[in-house]
């Protein structure tokens, strides 16, 4: 599934609707992608949508950064670690239970996680404030959510024609509420 966002607000939107209607406690969510493809603007819409207090800041420098919500969030940065085996040195496993888990370069330890997980693999699109957006589902959770995200993708504006349905409630998203 692919989404193209021409803005960083938009690409923090589409992280909202993630931590609003699909992501819950114990999910793991890699982030992946060039230096300033925006994982962490994505991050932070996350934030939002699990409604955490505080701004989510870049955890490049301290690797960990948690946050209280309707959902905790722990946000993680393993772009400076330098052994795989350092994940396991975070304290972030103890909490994965209780947490929705992300992971910047994160496709760099994906043999320490675990193997039900949804990777967002972000690039550069055509123009300085294009990304396009692919998220891989792994695993059997993620194999169930499939058609709520699918919905998420085509909610948000398809490619070329702008053409959303008159009336239609932009983030109402009362069709993703039944679990
Ligand atoms: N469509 C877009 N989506 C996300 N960010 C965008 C977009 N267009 C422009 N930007 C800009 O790109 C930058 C993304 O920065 P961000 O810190 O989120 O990237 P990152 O992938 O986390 O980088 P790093 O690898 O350093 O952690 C921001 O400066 C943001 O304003
Ligand atoms: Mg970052």
């Amino acid at each position: 599934m692919k989404v193209v966002t021409r803005s960083v607000e938009e690409t923090r939107a589409l992280g909202e609707e993630l931590g609003r209607a699909v992501l819950r406690a114990g999910d793991v969510v890699v982030l992946s992608g060039e230096l300033g493809t925006g994982k962490t603007a994505l991050a932070q819409g996350v934030g939002r949508g699990l409604e955490v207090d505080g701004p989510v800041v870049s955890p490049t420098f301290t690797l960990v950064r948690e946050y209280d919500g309707r959902v905790r969030l722990c946000h993680v940065d393993v772009y400076r670690l330098e052994r795989v085996q350092e994940i396991h040195e975070l304290g972030i496993e103890e909490q994965m239970e209780e947490s929705v888990t992300l992971i910047e370069w994160g496709e760099a330890v994906v043999s320490a996680l675990p193997a039900d997980r949804l990777e967002v693999r972000l690039s550069a699109g055509a123009g300085p404030d294009e990304r396009i957006i692919e998220l891989v589902l792994l695993g059997e959770s993620w194999r169930h959510r499939s058609l709520r995200l699918a919905e998420i993708v085509e909610s948000r504006a398809p490619d070329e024609d702008h053409q959303a349905p008159a009336g239609d409630e932009p983030g109402d998203g009362q069709e993703l509420e039944a679990s």
